[in-house]
């Protein structure tokens, strides 16, 4: 079976995509699959990569990058030659968010993960939450600051973010992840700064209250053959709030202190089965297809709220993703294989 990873991409999420490549081109069964690297530059041109997980990898202070001198440049993917499956391991807008996925329906080529709408709503975290909360799901308060909105009236804007929410509150591009772009804020004066730093990477913008209780998160599979939908345990984010203000870009990627993940999360039973419940409405809400990673809030009296999907997350062997599935059983070659499975039925 041959399978192209694509990576790289023009999205802020460039290098998490290259690392996450790194992880699978290492971990794949090369028995089963030929690999066909492809990345895509942050100008948006595509190349024959490497087959070099060391150059991809998230080292210590070197975000990888894919550049032109990478490999020959390709006009198609058809011109790399015929594949049975895309692996679109591409994170943020034009990737994560139904670009690629648009063009492989068009092209009739089959790809893992989420089709055109669920990639397109679990990447806009404004209809993410409307349709969250269509379906009866529970999604924290929040004001949804539109383009026209801010460069009208900005003290319209902030009144009502004060008439709505209480600080503090996260101000967050609607179409972006790693944290990119995102400014925890404790009171009024930080607010309109913070929206025009969201504002440089989408000119949409949420602004969000603050969600109390611990950062837990479960991964989630697509069902084999229709069959039902798995989630795995739930893990758990501890961020070390001297050193870090949120698992933001930095503590998320680039530091070993600031944040610690642990799988399973020390949970209470009916707890973790509500996440897992909750994490299985998600992805059947959106509309997903072979996997998403649920990031959820648990309140200290149990009370869980959904604070986003992502299609696309993240999953070197030491991501949540992959960590999640190991601690359910499920080892990260066989993850990645279960993954490209799921794509061909
Ligand atoms: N957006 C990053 C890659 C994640 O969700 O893991
Ligand atoms: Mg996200």
């Amino acid at each position: 079976v041959r399978v192209a990873l694509v990576f790289g991409g023009r999205s802020g999420e460039h290098a998490i995509s290259a690392a996450t490549a790194a992880g699978v081109m290492r971990a794949i069964d090369r028995d089963t699959y030929d690999v066909l690297p492809v990345g895509i530059t942050r100008e948006g041109q595509w190349v024959l990569a490497p087959d070099d997980p060391a150059r991809w990898e998230l080292a210590a202070g070197r975000l990888p990058e894919v550049t032109t001198d990478a490999g020959p440049a390709l006009a198609s993917l058809g011109e790399a030659g015929p594949v049975d499956v895309v692996f679109p391991l591409l994170h943020g807008p034009y990737g994560e968010d139904g670009t690629i996925q648009g063009l492989l329906e068009l092209a009739g080529v089959r790809y893992v993960g989420a089709g055109v709408l669920a990639s397109a709503v679990g990447m806009d975290k404004h209809y993410m939450k409307l349709v969250f909360a269509g379906h009866g799901l529970p999604v924290g308060p929040y004001v949804v600051v539109l383009p026209r909105a801010w460069e009208q009236d900005p003290s319209a804007v902030v009144d009502r973010v004060q008439a709505e929410l209480r600080f503090p509150v996260y101000v967050k591009p609607a179409r972006a992840g790693s944290s990119l772009g995102v400014t925890r804020v404790e009171d009024l004066t930080g607010l309109a700064d913070a929206i025009e730093e969201a504002r440089a990477h989408d000119p949409k913008v949420l602004v969000e209250q603050a969600l109390v209780g611990r950062e837990i998160e479960c991964a989630v599979l697509g069902g084999r053959a229709g069959g039902p939908t798995r989630a795995s345990v739930p893990g758990e984010i501890v961020v070390d709030h001297d050193a870090a203000d949120f698992y933001d870009f930095e503590a998320k990627y680039l530091s070993d202190s600031q944040a610690r993940t642990q799988a399973p999360a020390d949970l209470p039973d009916d707890v973790a089965e509500r996440v897992r419940a909750l994490a299985v409405q998600a992805f059947e809400a959106i509309g997903g297809e072979g996997l998403s990673r649920v990031d959820v809030f648990v309140a200290p009296d149990g009370d869980v709220v959904i604070n986003e999907i992502n299609t696309m997350p993240g999953f070197t062997p030491i991501s949540m993703y992959s960590k999640m599935w190991e601690a359910s059983g499920l080892a990260y070659t066989d993850l990645v294989g279960e993954l490209i499975q799921l794509a061909l039925e």
